[in-house]
This record gives C-alpha cells, sequence and structure tokens, in this order.
C-alpha cells in the first residue's frame, strides 16, 4: 500500500473504531493499538495536509451515534481532548515549548490520574444540576440527566453556603470501580447475559441506558478534574490544585491522588510513582495527565486543533491486548494440580512481552469458551499473572474444537483425578511417581521465602531430577561439590556459592520450615502460625485436629491436610533425613511471641522508605502480624512516611492517625520487642 492509500485506509478505519468505542461500547482493538495507527494518521497527514478531510478523526473529537433516539445538547465550551504522550521524549518535549510558550525557566504543574472512564459535562445553575451530557463530539454530547441523577456521588445540589456562580460546568469522568465491575460481570454471567470487556465500557452501557432505572442499578461514580464555561462574574480559584479542592468543598468527588509539582523531573516521579500503584487503585487509570497549575499561564498557552498546549495525558503501556492462542498446555504443579495454560502469540502488554496466560482450570475454560486458534484479550495489571480476559467470538476461525482436560498426567502418566469438592485435577501419582510435581516441590523448598537457597534455578533443579541425583530435598545436602560443578552451564565458581548457599539454609526456622514441606493448604501465613503456637515441629507433628484447630485461621479442611501429611510415613522419613543432615532452627519462644505483637495493628505506607522497598516494608510488618493497606480510613493505626509522601498525610492529620517517618516506625519494632 503507498502512503497516501495508507493514509485514506487509516482514516476509515479509525472511524470505525471510533465507532465501536463511543457508540457501540465494544471495542474491537486494545487502546494502545488505535493510539499507534492514530500516530501514524497524524504523521502521514502531517506530510499530505492537502489529504486532511473535515471530518478525518484527527479532526474530531469522539464520535455521536445520531441513529439513537437522543437529545443532543451544546456544552458551553467545547469538551477538547488531550495530546497523549508515550515516552519520556512526549514528556520533555511537553514540558520544553510549555516554558518556551511562558518564557520561563520551570513550570509548576498538577499532576493526576488519567481516569479510564467517561467524560461527563454537568450543568449547574445557582447551584442545582439542571443537566448532565456525555462528551459527544466534544461540541455536542447526549444529553442525559435523568440517569446521571441517579449516580449517588454526583451533587444534585452544591454544598456549602454558597455564593454559588449563577452557572458553571463542572467536568469529570463517570467511572465503575473494579470491585464492582468485577461484581457486575459475575451478576450478568449468573443471568445468562453478556459480561463487559472493562469498568469502562460496563460504565459507558450503563450511562446510555434507555430507562434511568437499569442506570441506578449499576454502581457508578463520578470524579470531577476541572470546570468548563462559567459565569464571567464568579471568580474561580487561579490553580488547578486550589479549584480541585474548591469543587471538593462544593461536594463534588476528586482523587487524593494530586500532586504539583516543579519541571519534568516531578512529572517523571509522579507518573513512576503513581505506575508503581496503578494495580491497587480502586479504578481503572490510563495514563496520569499534567496540567500547567496556574490557570492564567494555561490561557496564555491556549489550544491547538483539539487539545489544550497547557496539558498532556501520559499514557501507562498497555494493560490489554488482543492475541491468539497458539496452544493449550497443561502443566504440573507442586501438589499435581493440572493446570491448562494458553501458549499465546507474543504480544506486548501492560509493559512486558506476554507469552503464556494461566486459564486456571477447565471449568474456566468453558465458562469463557476458549479454544486453540481463538483471538483472545490478554490483560496484565501491575506484576500479576497474565490472564485471558475473553475470546472475541466474532473472529473464530473455522474448525475449532472445545478443549478437553488430559485423563492423565501429561508428565508421567498417571491417571488424573478430581475430588468432589475441588475444581481442579490433579495428577494421581505423587512425589514418587511425577518427575515434574518432585521439580516443583525442590523448587518451593529452596524458595526464598522457605528455605531460602540462592541459585536453585528450574534448569539445574531439572537436571538434578533427571539425573535422578535428587529424589528428596535431603538429597540436595548430599551432593558433593564435584556432582554441583559437573552439571551443565554449572561453573565451579557458581558451584562453590551453592554449595555455601546450602550450608547456610540449614540454619533456618521452624515456620520457614514448615513452609518448605510443602504441606498442601499450608502457605507461608499458616506455617508462621503454626510456629508461634506449637513452638517445636514434634508438637506439630503430634497434633490432633482439634488440636490444630485451636489456632486462628486454621480450620477443618487445613487441619485434616496436615493431620494427613505428617501421618505418612513416608513424609517423617523426608523431615528426619533433612534434621539428619543438619536442618535445624531455634525454638525460641521469646522471640515468637515478640513477633505477634503486631498483631491486629493496621499500617498505610506512603512515599519512599530510606532503608525498604514497599514491599520489604510490607514483609517487615506483616511478619510482626500486623497489616499494610491502601488508604487511611478511621480503621487505620498508623500511617508510614517516606520521602515524598502523597495526600494520604493530609487524610491521616484530618482523621487524627498517628504519622510516623521511617525512624519512628523503626523504633515501633523496638519497643514491641523489648
Ligand atoms: S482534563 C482540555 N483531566 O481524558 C482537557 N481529562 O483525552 C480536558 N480524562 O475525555 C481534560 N482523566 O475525560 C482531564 N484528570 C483528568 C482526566 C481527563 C481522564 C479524560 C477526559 C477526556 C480525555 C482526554
Amino acid at each position: 500500500m503507498d502512503e497516501v492509500a495508507r493514509l485514506h485506509y487509516l482514516q476509515d478505519e479509525l472511524k470505525r473504531y471510533n465507532r465501536e468505542y463511543h457508540e457501540l461500547d465494544a471495542p474491537t482493538i486494545p487502546d494502545a493499538e488505535y493510539d499507534a495507527l492514530y500516530r501514524e494518521l497524524v504523521a502521514l497527514e502531517t506530510r499530505h495536509p492537502d489529504l486532511v478531510r473535515a471530518d478525518s478523526p484527527t479532526r474530531r473529537v469522539g464520535s455521536l451515534d445520531l441513529r439513537r433516539n437522543v437529545r443532543l445538547v451544546r456544552h458551553f465550551e467545547p469538551m477538547l481532548s488531550l495530546n497523549n504522550g508515550f515516552d519520556v521524549r512526549d514528556l520533555q518535549e511537553f514540558d520544553r515549548r510549555v516554558r518556551t510558550g511562558l518564557g520561563v525557566d520551570e513550570v509548576a504543574y498538577c499532576c493526576e490520574p488519567k481516569f479510564d472512564g467517561l467524560a461527563i459535562n454537568l450543568l449547574y445553575r445557582g447551584g442545582d444540576l439542571v443537566q448532565g451530557a456525555t462528551r459527544g463530539d466534544g461540541e455536542k454530547g447526549e444529553e442525559v440527566t435523568a440517569n446521571l441523577m441517579t449516580v449517588k456521588s454526583i451533587p444534585r445540589r452544591m454544598q456549602g453556603s454558597g455564593p454559588w456562580p449563577a452557572w458553571l460546568e463542572v467536568r469529570g469522568e463517570v467511572l465503575m470501580l473494579k470491585q464492582d465491575f468485577e461484581q457486575l460481570n459475575r451478576r450478568q454471567t449468573g443471568a445468562g447475559e453478556r459480561t463487559f470487556v472493562n469498568p469502562r465500557n460496563a460504565a459507558a452501557g450503563a450511562l446510555r441506558q434507555l430507562d434511568p432505572a437499569e442506570t441506578a442499578r449499576r454502581p457508578l461514580v463520578f470524579l470531577a478534574y476541572g470546570v468548563g464555561g462559567g459565569s464571567p462574574d464568579f471568580e474561580l480559584p487561579d490553580h488547578q490544585d486550589a479549584l480541585l479542592r474548591w469543587l471538593g468543598t462544593l461536594g463534588f468527588p476528586v482523587t487524593e491522588e494530586i500532586r504539583v509539582v516543579q519541571g519534568e523531573s516531578g512529572l517523571r516521579m509522579f507518573f513512576e510513582d503513581l505506575g508503581a500503584r496503578r494495580a491497587s487503585l480502586p479504578y481503572e487509570v490510563d495514563g496520569v495527565v499534567y496540567k500547567v497549575n496556574a490557570r492564567k499561564a494555561q490561557q496564555k498557552l491556549g489550544f491547538i486543533t483539539r487539545a489544550p498546549r497547557f496539558a498532556l495525558a501520559h499514557k501507562f503501556p498497555a494493560e490489554e491486548a488482543l492475541s491468539t492462542v497458539e496452544a493449550i498446555e497443561v502443566q504440573v504443579g507442586r501438589t499435581g494440580t493440572l493446570t491448562p495454560v494458553a501458549l499465546l502469540k507474543p504480544v506486548f502488554v501492560g509493559g512486558v512481552t506476554v507469552t503464556r496466560a494461566t486459564l486456571h482450570n477447565d471449568e474456566e475454560i468453558r465458562r469463557k469458551d476458549i479454544r486453540v486458534g481463538d483471538q483472545v484479550w490478554v490483560r496484565r495489571a501491575g506484576d500479576v499473572i497474565p490472564e485471558v480476559v475473553r475470546v472475541v467470538r466474532e473472529l473464530r476461525p473455522a474448525g475449532t474444537t472445545a478443549f478437553e482436560m488430559p485423563l492423565t498426567c501429561p508428565v508421567c502418566g498417571s491417571p488424573a483425578r478430581r475430588l468432589p469438592e475441588e475444581v481442579s485435577w490433579r495428577c494421581s501419582g505423587g512425589l514418587h511417581c511425577c518427575p515434574a510435581q518432585r521439580k516443583q516441590a525442590l523448587l518451593h523448598f529452596a524458595g526464598r521465602r522457605a528455605m531460602n537457597v540462592d541459585g536453585l534455578g528450574e534448569k539445574l533443579v531439572d537436571a538434578l531430577v533427571e539425573r535422578a541425583w535428587v529424589r528428596e530435598p535431603a538429597d540436595l545436602y548430599r551432593l558433593t561439590l564435584e556432582q554441583w560443578a559437573s552439571l551443565p552451564r554449572m561453573a565451579r565458581k557458581s558451584a562453590e556459592n551453592l554449595v555455601q548457599s546450602l550450608e547456610r539454609s540449614k540454619e533456618t526456622t521452624l515456620a520457614r520450615f514448615l513452609f518448605a514441606l510443602g504441606i498442601r493448604q499450608v502457605g507461608e501465613r499458616t506455617a508462621h502460625d503454626l510456629a508461634l503456637h506449637f513452638v517445636t515441629l514434634e508438637a506439630v507433628m503430634e497434633a490432633d485436629e482439634t488440636h490444630l484447630q485451636a489456632v486462628a485461621d486454621i480450620g477443618p479442611v487445613v487441619a485434616q491436610s496436615l493431620r494427613d501429611f505428617f501421618s505418612a510415613e513416608r513424609n517423617r522419613q523426608i523431615i528426619a533425613h533433612l534434621r539428619a543432615q543438619g536442618v535445624h532452627w531455634h525454638e525460641n519462644v521469646q522471640e515468637s511471641q515478640a513477633v505477634q505483637v503486631l498483631a491486629g495493628l493496621t499500617f498505610v505506607l506512603t512515599g519512599t522508605l530510606a532503608h525498604y522497598s514497599r514491599e520489604e516494608a510490607r514483609n517487615r510488618i506483616e511478619q510482626a502480624g500486623g497489616k499494610v493497606v491502601g488508604s487511611v480510613t478511621r480503621s487505620t493505626h498508623y500511617l508510614v512516611v517516606g520521602r515524598d509522601p502523597g495526600s494520604k498525610v493530609a487524610q491521616a492529620r484530618k482523621l487524627d492517625i498517628p504519622v510516623l517517618d521511617e525512624d519512628q516506625w523503626d523504633q515501633l519494632f523496638k519497643e514491641i520487642k523489648a
């Protein structure tokens, strides 16, 4: 295709995607792909300005569905788009243009999350909500007042005692919280109705309901991010952050995740901070928005075509993308669980290339009807394992067949079994027969949170099991340096390090040891609770189910699993062999009890700590029995602040919750230990 043909092609395609997105609430390509095509079109149109049609997607904001019988209303001030940035270069370029435009060296920006919902314009007269509309084409939107009136977080009347502007357009985003979205989809599935791809489409669908009573049944929330037109005689706050705070005092929900920063480095820090916390936010964000904070400066910079010069949307890497299922493989886990995994055509999503996604179990595959050959939406949020969200049924090739779980273990050939109360199939071969289970069990045993043996990765474990050098964990301690050094790709120095690390691992704790055994249903937390309660391994091994259930959070299923494990002669031998190799721990009651003292306390962390990463800080608190949550509420006991804390500090002060710096936090541990 030559350039001109490509340009026309892109204009048409993007128009179609716009319609699917804005009118049908059913996009068929991921946002990131749309953005890439859009950028390509902009580049082509720059080279061929004569070919830019008035209705080109680059000249229009969103689109309008003229077939639907809805009333269109004109916004007082157009609802424009934001220019998008995707990398540091775009960000530097934006900051440079702003500085040049204003003739200054450094600019203060208000940074906000970019909510992934639906843009809404609310018109207030004398403090009363009189009209609500979607963005539409930016000039005119669909009037959805009755539907918006059912959204509880939209004030029907501005709060406070006024004076309020004679009229004002309040702008923001209507969205669905992640947890509400999941619940809605479960409800839809139960009722045999279609499920939604993501919270944004669910929110859009809810708002477009012709019957407001139907909208009211969908859990929508509103977050304000600015204003449109307003009566000229009313003076608005002169900075964006102050404007948002002012909107907050009028009763509009405003996010706490805003920050005023200086210059490009400040923008970058905000982007990274919010990006790291993206998965734990209660709503979806697809990037951050930077706005020049001083509104006078915003006016001075003005607009280009369809977007302001004073703002930039800096997008996060895509979290959802389209890929193809090339095969479905069945993996065997540590306890024999058979887990189907989709092998995918490599796809870049959420900042990494994804080639595999867990399908959980065959029930899940049946529910989503996933088949080899299908095009599927793949999702990766934060550090979470990628998953297949949905099949694009319209794109299913002919001749596909439904997936069947194998009747035997794909590794050792033993029959697969499923207990009546379980969703997963298991290999019945156990550790003795099934090398896959043995490998996984060894990897678990050596893991960082278990015996913490450095350098024992998957490849090495494969080699050990294949050579039958290691049949039980104690065998790891029996291997000689020569044997280690003779393994493929094993330098002598690495072998020495491994032997040393194994030697070090022999001194452990009872909790780690119990966890390392890989008993079904016994995670790190349960192992820890068991160690605390029973103090010695012998006591755990001899405890009957009643005694076991005396431990908090241990119920009949876990108790039964522990009994089964310790009553098996083979498992008793495995333990005896490990102790014979010198694995030991201190049965120190004092220490164990000290650990428990943070129990019942809830912490919130904010900002960067000097001596601990977020994860380390969280572990430290959790290991001491405390809990870490994401936001400050009345039930929070302490807020721990590091460098560059967020707005949580203000929230804690408001609720009278103690704010500790890192040293004070440290002190807390010492006081408790003493
Ligand atoms: S300000 C003139 N702030 O992003 C600029 N927009 O591409 C007005 N959005 O449809 C927009 N979060 O609905 C602004 N914190 C935020 C936002 C935000 C999400 C949406 C907005 C608009 C789109 C622009």
